[in-house]
């Protein structure tokens, strides 16, 4: 039988990219689905898309979370609970995520600290909120979404991403440090972390909107110049090609990806279905990974990392683990 059927799963920031197209593909594995987002429009849009696609005795509901805000992320599972007439849940993919606060020296204090909230803060709350409830499924899985800079605290060569790996280097040993701990206290639950390399999503233009900043058309060049570095301003271009060039840049990012979000979906339910613990989305994540635990000394050497990779192909993937009995 499908490990998803018949079950009732919660997706954090199910509007968009990997979030939403989980929901769809839990709803068409006949699983019910609650997901909310901090976008109340997009959490009902795909509660209304994964619904139409999934078969009949499926139910998907789409609610409104801020997730950095704990009175918001019960008040969502008492909201979830009483739709979905259930004292259980079965699975919880802690998916929500921006990126922003990419410096501690440089970038203001509150983008840095609303990073790490709904990264790091986001993915606790939930796991407060919901332990309780995937004990009582008797079989719940918790699903928390990490990065490969949960394990490579850069984004390369004068690309610092400081809030973004704390926050999901903190989701990565929480995840890990659990594993002992459910075997212990809670065998009925198992924990999976997630480590996406790139996958093609909105993630860059929703993270400018978390920041409370309007589409990029709109941007005054204050806030051009807030957003953007000196030093990473194109020499001698206008306020409107710099623009034109945030809007490029967002798209390029979720157009031009080794991995699409739906792509990723799969791979995501494919490993919580094997039982796997630790799920690299896309070859990019596994190179980085083998990298990384190569020789983890180079991991900030961009020039001998660049030689390791050009010198040995990583070794073959690790046999998945069989699915638990
Ligand atoms: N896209 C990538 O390349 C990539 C790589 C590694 C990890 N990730 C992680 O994957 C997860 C999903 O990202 P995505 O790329 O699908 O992005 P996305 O922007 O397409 O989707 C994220 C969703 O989370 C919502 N959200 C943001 N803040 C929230 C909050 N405080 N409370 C509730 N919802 C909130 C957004 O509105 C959005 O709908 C994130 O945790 C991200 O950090 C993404």
């Amino acid at each position: 039988m499908n490990f998803f059927a018949g079950k009732l799963a919660v997706v954090t920031g199910g509007g968009s990219g990997m979030g939403r197209e989980l929901v769809i593909q839990l709803a068409v594995a006949g699983c019910s689905v609650a997901t909310c987002d901090v976008n109340a429009a997009s959490a009902a849009e795909t509660a209304v898309l994964a619904q139409a696609g999934g078969p009949g005795g499926v139910l998907v509901t789409g609610h409104t979370c801020d997730v950095s805000d704990e009175a918001q992320v019960l008040r969502f599972r008492d909201e979830l609970l009483a739709q979905h007439a259930s004292e259980h849940v079965d699975v919880v993919f802690s998916n929500a995520g921006i990126g922003g606060g990419e410096s501690f020296v440089t970038s203001r204090r509150e983008d840095w600290e609303r990073t790490f909230a709904t990264d790091w803060w986001g993915v606790y709350y939930c796991a407060r909120a919901f332990l309780p409830l995937l004990i009582a499924s008797g079989d719940g899985v918790l699903v928390n979404t990490s990065s490969v800079n949960g394990f490579w605290a850069t984004l390369g060569p004068g690309i610092p991403n400081n809030a973004y790996c704390a926050a999901k280097f903190a989701v990565k040993g929480f995840s890990e440090a659990l594993i002992e701990d459910l075997r212990t206290h809670a065998p009925q639950v198992r924990v999976a972390v997630v480590m996406p390399g790139h996958i093609g999503t909105d993630i860059v233009a929703n993270s400018r909107r978390a920041r409370g900043l309007p589409e990029p058309e709109l941007m005054t060049e204050t806030e051009l110049r807030d957003l953007i570095p000196a030093r990473m301003w194109p020499e001698g271009a206008s306020a409107d090609q710099v623009r034109q060039l945030l809007v490029r840049s967002n798209a390029d990012f979720r157009d031009k990806a080794p991995v699409t979000a739906a792509q990723a979906a799969t791979i995501i339910l494919d490993g919580v279905r094997s039982g796997a613990w630790r799920i690299l989305v896309g070859e990019d994540a596994k190179t980085l990974d083998w990298l990384v635990r190569a020789k983890p000394e180079a991991a900030y050497d961009y020039a001998e990392l660049g030689r390791m990779g050009a010198a040995q192909a990583p070794p073959a993937p690790e046999p998945e683990p069989a699915p638990e009995p």
